[in-house]
């Protein structure tokens, strides 16, 4: 466990040192501890663990999800995260990991879909096995360049939904998702917000999700960061894997097409 034991100490000397620092320096230190960590990430262990989720037989039928299909064919995990969301023929829907994920708990093992949902989000104590998964899932898509397709009809249809929503201004403040992200080089305290307009910000922003979040001691997925968008937003939280959320990846996933993925990664 020296890998862990290091990383402890990283975490407390950066959570120690952070509010002395000028930004710059905050980013630069992050950017650093970013490094050494990059052959110990602990988001290693939510992929070790959602592999081993993966493979085992449970549920109702007492099956694995070694059949579930994530747009590839039955079975294949490998490149499936970089061609998602897409379209999926069997349910007639676009479907974003998550949802896909969900659906195949419930069609292969016979989860409800209350049990095919627990846990969304893991906490200290009460791990959430979706996390691992999509950590696991997400893993085997590592190195590949986002190809997502906008060529059928529904997904042309959920990436113009997602980038109205992006648009779309409301709540308390009158936010849009654009206020926070379409300008270049904006900030909040000492987070760079990246402009999801401009290529290359969109290619890193999203090919970095999930991410283990030092702040958080968790891997955290797509789905979580924009619920935690859209509560900095002050609009209603979305419901887990809704098609709203999914529409909104569409449109993260599309632009962020021909960058070379790879997450999980390491987030503040
Ligand atoms: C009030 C400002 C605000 C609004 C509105 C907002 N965000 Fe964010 N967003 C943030 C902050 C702050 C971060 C974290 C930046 C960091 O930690 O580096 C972030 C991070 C992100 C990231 C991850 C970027 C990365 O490189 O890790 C994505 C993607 C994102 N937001 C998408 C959205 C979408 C989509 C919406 C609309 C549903 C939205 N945000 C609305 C403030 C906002």
């Amino acid at each position: 466990m020296r890998r862990k034991g290091l990383f402890i100490f990283m975490a407390a000397a950066l959570g120690a040192a952070a509010p002395a620092m000028a930004q710059t320096s905050t980013t630069d230190e992050i950017a650093k501890y970013r490094q050494l960590l990059a052959d110990g990430n602990p988001a290693e262990l939510w992929e070790m663990r959602g592999e081993e989720l993966w493979k085992t037989a449970t549920g109702p039928k007492k099956v694995s999800l070694e059949q579930c299909d994530l747009g590839k064919g039955p079975g294949v995990v490998k490149g499936a995260y970089v061609e998602l969301p897409r379209y999926f023929k069997d349910v007639n829907k676009v479907m974003d990991l998550e949802q896909r994920l969900m659906h195949c708990r419930m069609s292969l093992q016979g989860l409800t879909r209350e049990q095919a949902t627990k846990t969304p989000f893991g906490s200290a104590g009460n791990p959430s096995d979706i996390e691992a998964l999509v950590s696991y899932i997400t893993a085997e898509s590592r190195g590949m360049k986002m190809s997502v397709s906008t060529a059928h009809p529904q997904e042309k249809r959920a990436y113009e939904i997602g980038q109205k929503i992006f648009f779309h201004r409301g709540g308390a403040h009158d936010f849009a998702c654009a206020t926070c992200h379409s300008v270049d080089g904006q900030r909040i305290r000492l987070q760079e917000l990246p402009n999801i307009l401009n290529k290359t910000n969109a290619q890193a922003a999203y090919t970095t999700w999930p991410a283990y979040r030092v702040s958080q001691g968790e891997v955290r997925t797509m789905q979580h960061r924009l619920y935690d968008c859209f509560r900095q937003q002050r609009f209603p939280e979305p419901a887990y894997a809704s098609d709203v959320i999914t529409a909104v990846t569409m449109f993260l996933a599309k632009n962020a097409d021909g960058g070379v993925y790879n997450a999980p990664a390491l987030k503040r």
